[in-house]
């Protein structure tokens, strides 16, 4: 039991990131035009070492001089553990505008990794004289970071979101599949003839949620890597959102419809959960906590879950 409240998460959509290599400024206007909540400009991984200089260039002159629109716009810097990240923070916040939202860390162990970055970051937006404060965002996508997700969810008041990295969680649980997110061919039930897949991302996504909503953090699903497979995607999508993630990564333009679609309520989700509290209401009004609505029990739970679904629909509306 505990008598504080949960935290709200940020109230902001966040149903798609799209991401682009830093060193491809040929896709930063289809990315500001296209329909995701969140841009995520990268420094990382899909960014070869010696074009690092080169992607800051890129990165820093897009965010000043690209028409984001009403885009969350972030920058995922490199890992802590290269020579890259420091130079990744310094440039981009002393050289970019206030246009840049969000810092996005990746491979985030503990929460001395976060509390590292946003000393860095707290320094520089004071001697640059920065007017937006800038938010953060982690991938938990190591054994170490999915072991310490809560304190990392607790790390830093500039904590936004945190993603689940599928591809760096498989290799460092040295999970044995090269496959990025989605259905594992091994990762089955068997009986008799009949076979089912599980979910081998299951438990890191639970574990996800939980700490970020015990913190007040959006709780992200990662990347989809078979971009031409769209049930794939949706299938992992909806099983994300139906774990209580508000979102998922596109790392093909093709995806973000489909992140989009899956993490947008339905008209008729939003129907049911409007009835719902409708019933409620008169429940409570009839003094009662408790009611029937077609043929099945709701009661004063039933009222948080149709408010979250009345909530995600607003905030997208
Ligand atoms: N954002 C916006 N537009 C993109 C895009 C992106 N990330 N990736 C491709 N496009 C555009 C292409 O420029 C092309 O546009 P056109 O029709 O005007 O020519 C169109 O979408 C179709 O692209 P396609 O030819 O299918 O892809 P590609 O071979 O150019 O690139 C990838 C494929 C996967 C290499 C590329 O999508 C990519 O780099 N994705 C992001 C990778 C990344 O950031 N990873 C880090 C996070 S895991
Ligand atoms: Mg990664």
């Amino acid at each position: 039991m505990s008598f504080r409240l949960q935290p709200p998460a940020p109230a902001r959509p966040n149903r798609c990131q799209l991401f682009g290599p830093g060193s491809r400024p040929a896709l930063f206007e289809k990315m500001a035009v296209s329909a995701a909540d969140v841009i995520n400009l990268d420094l990382e991984d899909s960014v070869a070492p010696a074009d690092k200089p080169e992607a800051r260039k890129n990165i820093i002159k897009a965010i000043n001089e690209v028409d984001w629109g009403k885009k969350y716009l972030s920058v995922r810097i490199n890992g802590l553990d290269t020579p890259f990240w420091y130079r990744d923070l310094v440039e981009v916040l002393e050289e970019a505008g206030d246009r840049i939202d969000q810092i996005m860390i990746p491979k985030v162990g503990c929460a001395a990794d976060v509390y590292t970055v946003d000393a860095l970051v707290t320094a520089i937006e004071a001697a640059k004289l920065r007017q937006k404060r800038i938010s953060l965002e982690v991938i938990i996508e190591t054994a170490a970071g999915i072991a310490h997700v809560e304190e990392i969810a607790a790390s830093s008041s500039r904590l936004q979101a945190m993603s689940l990295g599928a591809a760096d969680f498989a290799a460092s649980m040295g999970m044995q599949t090269t496959g990025i997110g989605g259905t594992q061919e091994n990762y089955y039930m068997q009986r008799g003839e009949a076979r089912h897949w599980s979910d081998p991302w299951h438990w890191a996504t639970a574990a996800i949620v939980a700490a970020c909503r015990t913190h007040g953090v959006l709780p992200v699903d990662g990347p989809f890597g078979d971009f031409s497979d769209d049930e794939g995607f949706r299938a992992q999508a909806r099983r994300a959102a139906t774990l209580g993630m508000v979102g998922k990564w596109a790392i093909h333009p093709k995806q973000v419809a489909l992140a989009n679609e899956v993490f947008t309520p339905s008209e008729a989700q939003v129907t049911e959960a409007r009835e719902i509290l409708a019933a409620m209401e008169a429940a409570k009004a009839a003094g009662q906590g408790a009611a029937t609505y077609k043929g099945r029990l709701i009661d004063i739970a039933s009222m948080r879950q149709a408010e979250v679904i009345v909530r995600q629909a607003e905030l997208i509306g």
